[in-house]
């Protein structure tokens, strides 16, 4: 998969073969590229959508698609490949380490995210579930015609490929999909996990003993209930990324290169009377040198480089709000004000279970050396065991479900007023949805201990995140001086509005509830985190003050909408006042959807494609 060694010296001008180079170890190649070719599309981010975009584009083979990715392929490495490892990936040189600058409450909270080809699809926590019919078509109603349901949902379709469970596990587990709701020939591969712990099994007991619904349909457009989640991992039980499922199977087409090791530092960008365009964008090898990856005059410039940095990459390049690129010294080529504002995250808290003696979680491999071996050893044989397992069950409430009468008439009170930094177009649409059951809150198990004052020896936890689907707060992401090796001030102003704080506080407060059911009474033992003390609502808004966490789902910092409404770019993906820059990632979503954000990614890629083909 080290492809450099494909290059001899005579074909660099001509681009021979798709191919991996790695600017660490092929960077003279990598120049004599950059210097010999121009380009149709330069994708800027290999990531979950960029690589999902540029796999696309070079379909048609008279394209030449260069993409540049800050990281390493993670072909290989079993951090990246083993779904029980998700999440293991942090602080390693596969994570650009973020942290946001101070809360409200003081803290500031870390923040993960892959760099390294696939993006943040090569370390998420596989979680594959599409949002309610309303989130979608939420874009088309901001303002941006064709970014509905119907279309999206196509897109989605188009990136997947579903695998029917085998009988015995649909015996064991109950597991079942509908085919007609999913995409059967698509890149990613969609799959259930062969094996479902215990705790995940009961969950959906647990569920429907407090009165939801199982849904056995919940990817074409009702998301409500709980349900068995797929994961993105291939029939093989492998983690699916956006590195495995677009580009390895296309290593033979000679039109498309993908750089690793290749960061990007800003777009060169020049200004005439009819507006901004890119001549390319430069890009530092690993040996500190620059060169600049070249687009025709003709050619496109794609940002896929993620809600974190896209925002960064355009006040680089002077595309942003004209009083901070101003502060910086950096030449305004479109003053552009929405860029880096309208951030939103999911929020969510953590709860912490002990296990009964005798029941087991991931914890236990931590601590028993003999399952430790016996599940590598049924991994590495037969694809089989824990090692298979990232997530399996997921619940999505509305607030009615989790609510009594007296909350709802609490909720309406705290809904009359419109928080400060939403717009009111985006307060209006998810108090719709509030209205109208589309979920707000999820519930789901991670299958260890995941804080609390004290992990005991010998013991196995179960987690519980807690998420506020739909929050009110808006935050920003700014450049912090005129370089790129300073990471951008990452501002998602959590729990801002009362409503945040105490929609939270309500729903982790109901996270409770599951384990007293008797499903879960079965299996549990005590509540470590925070513990039986915290039962008012001040406690509980107390705990979440000081414990949320964001849900690594950011959106919004280049968003879809019209430019009047602080938008960055338009229907067609390109940012207003150039001619031939788009961006084609998770920043673009005008609004976060109540599901996890890797499926809208595909999404917006694969209808990003279709869009800049027909253009
Ligand atoms: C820890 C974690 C867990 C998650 N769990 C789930 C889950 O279970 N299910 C789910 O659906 N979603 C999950 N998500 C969210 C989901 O994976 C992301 O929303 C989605 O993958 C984002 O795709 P993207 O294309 O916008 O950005 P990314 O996939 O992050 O791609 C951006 C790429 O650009 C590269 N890049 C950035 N700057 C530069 C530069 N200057 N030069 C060159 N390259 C650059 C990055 O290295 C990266 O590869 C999770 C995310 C994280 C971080
Ligand atoms: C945040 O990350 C730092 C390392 O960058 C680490 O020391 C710290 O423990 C992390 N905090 C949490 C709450 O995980
Ligand atoms: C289920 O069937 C598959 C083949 O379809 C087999 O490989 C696997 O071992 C079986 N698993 C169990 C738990 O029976
Ligand atoms: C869940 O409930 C069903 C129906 O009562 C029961 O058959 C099943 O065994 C339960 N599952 C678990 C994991 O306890
Ligand atoms: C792009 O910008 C870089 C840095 O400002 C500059 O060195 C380079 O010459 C520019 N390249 C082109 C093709 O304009
Ligand atoms: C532009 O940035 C300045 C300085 O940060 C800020 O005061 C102003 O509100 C911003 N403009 C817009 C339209 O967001
Ligand atoms: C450790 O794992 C082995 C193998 O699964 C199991 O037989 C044993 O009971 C476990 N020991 C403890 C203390 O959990
Ligand atoms: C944990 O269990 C192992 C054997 O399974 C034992 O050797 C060890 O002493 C135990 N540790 C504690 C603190 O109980």
């Amino acid at each position: 998969m080290q492809f450099g060694l494909l290059f001899s010296s005579f074909i660099y001008l001509s681009i021979a073969s798709a191919t991996l180079l790695d600017l660490s170890t092929s960077a003279d190649i990598g120049k004599k590229i950059l210097a010999g070719n121009q380009f149709d599309y330069v994708v800027v981010g290999g990531g979950t959508a960029g690589l999902a975009v540029a796999r696309r584009l070079s379909d048609d083979s008279s394209k030449k698609v260069l993409v540049l990715e800050a990281g390493r392929s993670g072909v290989g490495d079993s951090l990246v490949t083993v779904p029980e490892r998700s999440f293991s990936f942090i602080a390693t040189d596969i994570d650009w380490l973020y942290q946001t600058q101070p809360q409200a409450s003081g803290q500031q909270i870390n923040l993960s995210s892959g760099k390294v080809l696939g993006g943040d699809s090569a370390v998420n926590g596989l979680v594959w579930s599409r949002p309610h019919k309303a989130d979608w078509d939420d874009f088309e109603k901001l303002g941006s015609p064709g970014w509905n349901w119907n279309n999206l949902y196509a897109s989605s379709r188009k990136s997947e490929k579903v695998n029917i469970p085998a009988a015995n596990f649909t015996a064991q587990y109950g597991y079942s999909v509908v085919p007609a709701s999913h995409g059967s020939s698509g890149p990613v591969e969609a799959s259930f996990p062969p094996f479902l712990p215990l705790q995940h099994q009961k969950l959906i007991n647990a569920s429907v003993e407090l009165g939801h619904k199982f849904n056995s349909d919940p990817y074409s457009g009702d998301n409500t209930g709980v349900w068995f989640g797929l994961s993105s991992q291939t029939a093989r039980n492998d983690r699916e990324t956006s590195e495995f499922a677009y580009f390895d199977p296309v290593l033979s087409r000679e039109n498309l290169i993908i750089a690793s090791h290749a960061f990007v530092t800003k777009l060169n960008v020049t200004t005439t009377s009819s507006g901004a365009s890119s001549s390319g964008a430069v890009v530092r090898f690993p040996d500190g040198s620059s060169a600049t990856a070249q687009v025709k005059s003709n050619g496109q410039v794609i940002l896929s480089a993620g809600t974190i940095r896209t925002p960064q990459l355009l006040e680089l390049s002077g595309i942003g709000n004209k009083t901070l690129l101003n502060k910086f010294n950096i030449p305004v080529n479109v003053d552009l004000p929405g860029v880096g504002e309208n951030y939103e995250d999911h929020t969510l808290t953590i709860l912490t279970y002990k296990l009964k003696p005798g029941f087991l979680s991931f914890d236990a491999l931590g601590y028993n050396d003999t399952l430790r071996k016996e599940q590598q050893n049924l991994y590495d044989t037969q694809r089989l065991g824990w090692l298979t397992f990232a997530q399996g069950v997921l619940n999505f409430e509305s607030a009615q479900s989790i609510l009594t009468s007296d909350e709802l008439a609490t909720a309406k009170e705290l809904l009359s007023t419109k928080p400060a930094s939403i717009s009111q177009e985006s307060f209006d649409l998810i108090k719709n949805k509030i209205n109208n059951g589309v979920p707000q809150a999820e519930f789901i198990l991670f299958n260890s201990f995941s804080g609390g004052p004290t992990k005991e020896p010998n013991t196995s936890y179960v987690s519980m995140a807690v998420t506020h689907l739909h929050p009110l707060s808006r935050g920003s992401i700014h450049i912090n001086s005129a370089s790129i090796d300073d990471h951008p001030l990452i501002d998602p102003n959590v729990l801002d509005s009362e409503w945040d704080q105490w929609f939270l506080a309500k729903a982790t407060a109901y996270g409770r509830r599951f384990f007293e059911t008797k499903a879960f009474q079965e299996i549990f033992d005590v509540e470590v985190f925070p513990g039986t003390a915290t039962q008012t609502l001040d406690q509980w808004k107390d705990f979440v003050e000081h414990n949320v966490n964001i849900g690594y789902h950011s959106v919004g910092t280049a968003s879809l909408l019209p430019q009047a409404k602080n938008g960055v770019v338009d229907s067609n993906l390109k940012v207003y006042g150039t001619s031939n820059i788009r961006v084609v990632d998770n920043s673009i979503m005008p609004l976060l959807v109540s599901a996890h954000t890797q499926t809208t990614a595909y999404a917006i890629a694969e209808r990003a494609a279709d869009l800049i083909k027909s253009a």
